[in-house]
């Protein structure tokens, strides 16, 4: 399962790819909107900074709601740098945004998907990954799980090529559960990713271990 980082902060970005274990960054507009960043040309200046930090796809926001809007920006997004995933809503004209950038050799990612038919849309229509919000569907007391375990069964029965990126990743049992379920990637705040790393039991081993060995070098 690959890692992105779901943020636009570039310190984080940072701290994720010194890591080693980044394999690319999601950002939407409300993450943008929290880092400050606001104006076409401060946007693509942004994105080109994150672009530069790693090694992954970037996914970038389209904001338009109608086709040629979508096409225009995300051609312009897809010059920024090789990397540039071009996020596109879950509507109709996104849909045929997404089958027109498919056609035209920029990669995609369908956003806002809370269902498997989206999911099945989305696959239909080229997009290169496919973003279930898992945190979110959990907040209507649905099941987030279940919905990437049932898209990546019809996935697999269906032979589609669009990775399943799981989103909206609240803590680390999502990361493992949605890894559990079948997800191609997993799209995950900082704090979630480190949170993988804690146990208890490893902080009361190290301390004994480094106890001991002051110990027996005394
Ligand atoms: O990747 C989508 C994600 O940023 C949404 O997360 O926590 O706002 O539902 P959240």
């Amino acid at each position: 399962m690959k890692f992105f980082v779901d943020t636009a902060n570039l310190k984080q970005i940072e701290e994720a790819q010194d890591l080693g274990i980044l394999d690319g960054v999601t950002t939407n507009p409300s993450l943008m909107a929290k880092e400050g960043i606001s104006g076409v040309d401060n946007v693509l200046a942004h994105y080109k900074a994150i672009c530069d930090l790693v090694e992954g796809d970037v996914s970038a926001e389209v904001i338009s709601t109608d086709f040629e809007g979508m096409v225009r920006e995300g051609e312009n997004l897809a010059q920024i740098d090789d990397k540039i995933v071009v996020k596109v809503p879950m509507i109709k004209e996104g849909i045929k945004a997404i089958r027109y950038f498919a056609d035209n050799g920029i990669k995609t990612n369908c956003t806002l998907v809370f269902s498997a038919g989206q999911a099945i849309m989305a696959a239909k229509a080229g997009a290169t990954y496919l973003s279930p919000f898992i945190g979110r569907v959990d907040d209507i007391s649905w099941d987030g799980m279940e919905l990437i375990e049932q898209i990546s069964n019809i996935y697999a029965i269906q032979g589609f090529s669009t990775e399943i990126l799981a989103a909206s990743i609240r803590n680390p049992l999502h990361i493992v559960k949605a890894a559990e379920a079948g997800a191609d990637v997993c799209t995950c705040p900082l704090s979630s990713i480190l949170g993988l790393l804690n146990h208890p039991l490893t902080d009361i081993g190290l301390a004994k271990f480094l106890a001991d060995h002051k110990k027996s070098s005394n």
